[in-house]
C-alpha cells in the first residue's frame, strides 16, 4: 500500500485534509469518496495533464463506484480567464449537475484556481477537490481556499474563498514535470523558509538542488513543510485580515513583472515570484532592514538552483520602470491607497509594511532592470 502523510487545514466545519505522498492517483477515488456528498463528480483538467493522468484518475474513481465526467481545458496562465471560465461553467451546466455533485481539479495552479472558483460560483458553491499536479500547487495554490481568475486590470483580481474538501499531492505525478516548472514551485518552496522558518532556508540551502533534479525524498519533505507552514497561516487569518499576507513574499513585484510580460511563457508565475522576493530583500536592505548578506543569501540560492534573479535574466522583454509602477498601482494589495509590501528584517523575519516611500520602490526596480 503505497504510503503517505496527513495534514489538516483547521478551519471548523469547513476544515479538510491534505495529504502527501506517492501513488496517491491511485486511491483518490476511495479517499475522495467519503468527503463529497454524491455518486458523481467533474474532474477538470488540462491538455498537459490529461493524457498523463486523466485515466490512471478515472479508473480509481470509478473503483470507488463514483460516476465521472470529465473537462480538458487549455493549458497555460491564459485559461485563467473570463472566457475560459464561462466556457468552464457553461460545460458544467450543460452536464445538468445538482448541487451534491463535486468538481475534481487535476492540474496546476491555473486549474485548480480555476475549478475552485466554479465550484464556488456554480448554483451558489458545490464541493471540490484538489489534486495538484505541479510542485507550485502541491505546496501552494491547492490549499487555503483562494481561487480565481485573472482580468485585463492584473492578476488574480476577480475570485472568491473557497475551500475545497481534500487535497491530494501525489509525489509520484513530479516525474514528469518539466524542470523548468519544477524551478517555479521551489520558489514558493523557498519562500517559506524565507518567510518565519530559517532553518527550513538552511536546510534548502543543503539539499535544493537534488530536489530540484528529482530527489523524491526531498521533494516529499519539502511538500510536508510548505503545506504544514501554509495550513498553520490559512487556520489563523483565512481572509487574510493579517498575518496571511505574508504569504504574497515576492507578489507585490512578481505579479508587477508578470503583468508586465502579459502572463506569458516568458515568466511562469513561480519565476515571477522568485525575482520578486529577492527584490523585496533588495527593498527591505536598501531600507536598512536587513543586511546585505540576507539578499545575497537568498538570491545566490535561487540562482544556484537555477532560477532567475534579475528581471534582465528574463528573455524578450525591455523593462520599464513607470509601466512596472503602474502595473503595481492595479494590485489588489492595496489599503487606503498603499501598497503592500511584505519586507524583511532578515530571513525567516517577514513583516507586512505599508508605508513604503514609491520613490525606494521604484528606486529598485531602476536598479533591477538596468543592464550594465
Ligand atoms: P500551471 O497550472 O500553468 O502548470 C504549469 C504547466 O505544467 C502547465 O503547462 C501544465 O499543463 C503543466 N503540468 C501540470 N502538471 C504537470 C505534470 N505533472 N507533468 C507535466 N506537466 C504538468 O502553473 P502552476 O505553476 O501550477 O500554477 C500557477 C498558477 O497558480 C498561477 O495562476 C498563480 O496565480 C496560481 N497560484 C495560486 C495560489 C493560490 O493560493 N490560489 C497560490 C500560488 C499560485
Ligand atoms: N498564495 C498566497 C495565499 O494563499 O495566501
Amino acid at each position: 500500500m503505497p504510503k503517505y502523510e496527513t495534514l489538516n487545514v483547521e478551519l471548523g466545519e469547513r476544515s479538510y485534509d491534505i495529504h502527501v505522498g506517492d501513488g496517491l492517483l491511485a486511491q483518490a477515488g476511495a479517499l475522495i469518496k467519503p468527503v463529497i456528498r454524491s455518486q458523481r463528480v467533474i474532474v477538470v483538467t488540462d491538455e498537459n495533464v490529461a493524457p498523463l493522468y486523466l485515466a490512471s484518475l478515472e479508473i480509481s474513481l470509478d473503483t470507488a463506484g463514483l460516476n465521472s465526467e470529465s473537462i480538458i481545458l487549455p493549458a497555460g496562465e491564459q485559461t485563467k480567464s473570463i472566457d475560459y471560465f464561462e466556457q468552464l461553467f457553461d460545460q458544467i451546466l450543460a452536464m445538468k449537475i445538482d448541487r451534491q455533485c463535486a468538481l475534481i481539479a487535476l492540474g496546476g495552479g491555473v486549474i485548480g484556481d480555476l475549478t475552485g472558483f466554479a465550484a464556488a460560483s456554480v448554483l451558489r458553491g458545490i464541493d471540490f477537490v484538489q489534486i495538484p499536479t505541479t510542485l507550485l500547487s502541491q505546496v501552494d495554490s491547492s490549499v487555503g481556499g483562494k481561487t480565481g481568475i485573472n482580468s485585463q486590470h492584473g492578476k488574480n483580481l476577480v475570485g472568491a474563498f473557497y475551500q475545497p474538501r481534500l487535497v491530494l499531492a501525489d509525489i509520484d505525478t513530479l516525474d514528469s514535470l518539466p524542470k523548468r516548472e519544477v524551478l517555479a514551485g521551489y520558489a514558493e518552496v523557498a519562500k517559506y523558509g524565507l518567510i518565519d522558518n530559517p532553518d527550513f532556508f538552511t536546510w534548502l540551502e543543503q539539499i535544493g538542488c537534488e530536489l530540484c533534479n528529482g530527489n523524491k525524498n526531498h521533494q516529499h519533505q519539502a511538500v510536508v513543510m510548505s503545506c504544514r507552514s501554509k495550513a498553520k497561516i490559512v487556520a489563523e487569518d483565512e481572509t487574510e485580515q493579517g498575518r496571511r499576507a505574508l504569504l504574497n513574499l515576492g507578489h507585490t513585484f512578481g505579479h508587477t513583472l508578470e503583468a508586465e510580460t502579459g502572463f506569458s511563457e516568458k515568466l511562469l508565475h513561480g519565476e515571477a515570484v522568485g525575482l520578486g522576493i529577492c527584490l523585496a530583500f533588495d527593498l527591505s536592505a536598501h531600507l536598512g532592514l536587513c543586511t546585505q548578506d540576507d539578499v545575497n543569501r537568498v538570491c545566490a540560492h535561487y540562482a544556484a538552483v537555477g532560477l532567475p534573479t534579475s528581471p534582465t535574466d528574463v528573455a524578450g522583454i525591455t523593462w520599464n520602470t513607470d509601466a512596472l509602477l503602474d502595473h503595481m498601482q492595479s494590485d489588489k494589495k492595496i489599503e487606503d491607497g498603499k501598497i503592500t509590501f511584505i519586507l524583511a528584517h532578515a530571513i525567516g523575519e517577514t513583516f507586512v509594511a505599508r508605508d513604503i516611500d514609491m520613490a525606494d520602490a521604484r528606486l529598485i526596480i531602476d536598479n533591477a532592470i538596468r543592464c550594465d
